[in-house]
């Protein structure tokens, strides 16, 4: 179709115009519906590398991994077209989902039957994907038609990942300062609608709140501190909200106590210093030390350590995409939450940049993404 010309340009300025909307900072005004889109595409091809349709999300060894990455000639000759994303992203789509056809009405009654509902429903897509077992008996309990039926009762095990590798994008839907209490209501209910424990629900809290970071470009270094500050008003949310509140407060400091180690380790508890990372920090040592700080030895694989493991890559490796994937991607722990984490808070701040495109061009669900990316930068 040709356009006359003056409708050409009013598509232009348009264009334009949509591109620019800074949230907290005057001088961040620069293509952000793309980092948007790059958020939701990036953290799949994530995903979908480090799980390797199942081969590599269940090897224990890294540097097994690594030798398997050369032999294919490195991450830059990896066309993702056969390799299949797994539940964290088709989970990752229904939280997106939700949010979007909720709208600007985030009301729980509206919101949380709605995101109850896309979570029980994507379970009929998990063929070939190795959904957790936490995930499948939790939506088999949920009842959105029903009043209250997106809540279940606490849950003493309930500590896995797997709220924390599908809440990213509600950081993409509340970026601003002044939605932070959304943000934390948000990802704590759809957090515990599977995962009813503060170490898989605090997970998600994490991965929303360093979504919304990244997209506002604040320096890497000073998340782990934001998150510190955030816990007590997280804290207090679950209070407030009264549903089986001593069973969670006896368990409440785990989540706490293992971040607050970690930060100190890289020495960045106080959100100002520059992170240290030891001398040696190659492929075995790393697989080490994630290890060392998961709950049960397979590092990333609870909400703790999931997004523990998914920043200290985004730390060390700035815009460097064949960087984090080393270190995010490939490793013997759960690699493919890692990486999910991971990928969504490096498209919020480097867009597609130094991407190869093999690894999302053919992406799984590319689309869906893509648009989803969009609507949900539409919302804010
Ligand atoms: C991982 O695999 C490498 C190479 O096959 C081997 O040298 C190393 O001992 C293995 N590490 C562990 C912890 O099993
Ligand atoms: C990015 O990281 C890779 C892997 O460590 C390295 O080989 C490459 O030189 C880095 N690129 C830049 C521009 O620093």
């Amino acid at each position: 179709m040709v356009l006359s010309r003056n409708r050409r340009w009013a598509q232009l300025l348009l264009f334009f115009a949509g591109l620019c909307k800074p949230f907290s900072r005057s001088n961040m005004c620069s293509g952000i519906v793309e980092n948007y889109v790059a958020a939701m595409v990036l953290s799949a091809a994530g995903d979908a590398l480090g799980y390797k349709n199942g081969n590599w999300e269940f090897c224990k060894n890294g540097s097994v991994i690594h030798a398997k990455l050369a032999e294919l000639g490195g991450i830059e000759n990896i066309n993702v077209e056969d390799w299949i994303v797994s539940d964290d992203t088709v989970m990752h789509i229904a939280t997106a989902e939700a949010l979007v056809k909720a709208g600007k009405n985030i009301e729980p009654s509206n919101l949380y039957p709605l995101l109850a509902k896309k979570y029980k429903e994507c379970m009929n897509d998990m063929a070939g994907r190795a959904a957790g077992p936490t995930c499948m008996n939790s939506c088999f309990m949920l009842n959105p038609a029903t009043p209250n039926g997106w809540q279940i009762p606490f849950h003493k095990a309930a500590g896995g990942c797997g709220a924390a590798m599908r809440a990213m994008c509600i950081g993409l839907r509340f970026p601003r300062p002044d939605q932070q209490n959304d943000l934390i209501r948000i990802s704590i209910e759809s957090g515990r609608m599977t995962h009813h424990h503060p170490t898989g629900y605090l997970g998600s809290l994490a991965a929303a709140l360093f979504t919304s970071y990244a997209i506002n470009r604040k320096p890497t270094h000073e998340w782990g501190k934001g998150l510190m500050d955030v816990l007590p008003l997280a804290k207090e949310y679950v209070e407030d909200a009264g549903r089986d509140v001593s069973q969670n407060l006896d368990v409440w400091s785990y989540f706490e106590d293992q971040w607050h180690s970690y930060l100190e380790k890289r020495g960045i508890l106080n959100g100002l210093s520059l992170p240290i990372f030891p001398e040696e920090y190659g492929v075995e040592n790393r697989d080490q030390f994630y290890s060392s700080v998961s709950y049960s030895g397979w590092g990333g694989s609870s909400g703790h350590d999931a997004p523990m493991i998914a920043y200290d890559a985004i730390l060390a490796s700035g815009d460097n995409w064949t960087e984090l994937a080393h270190r995010a991607f490939f490793h013997g722990g759960d690699s493919d939450s890692t990486a999910a984490i991971a990928g969504a808070w490096f498209g919020s701040m480097y867009g597609f940049k130094g991407v190869p495109k093999a690894n999302y061009k053919k992406l799984e669900y590319r689309d869906r993404l893509e648009q989803l990316g969009k609507d949900l930068y539409h919302l804010v």
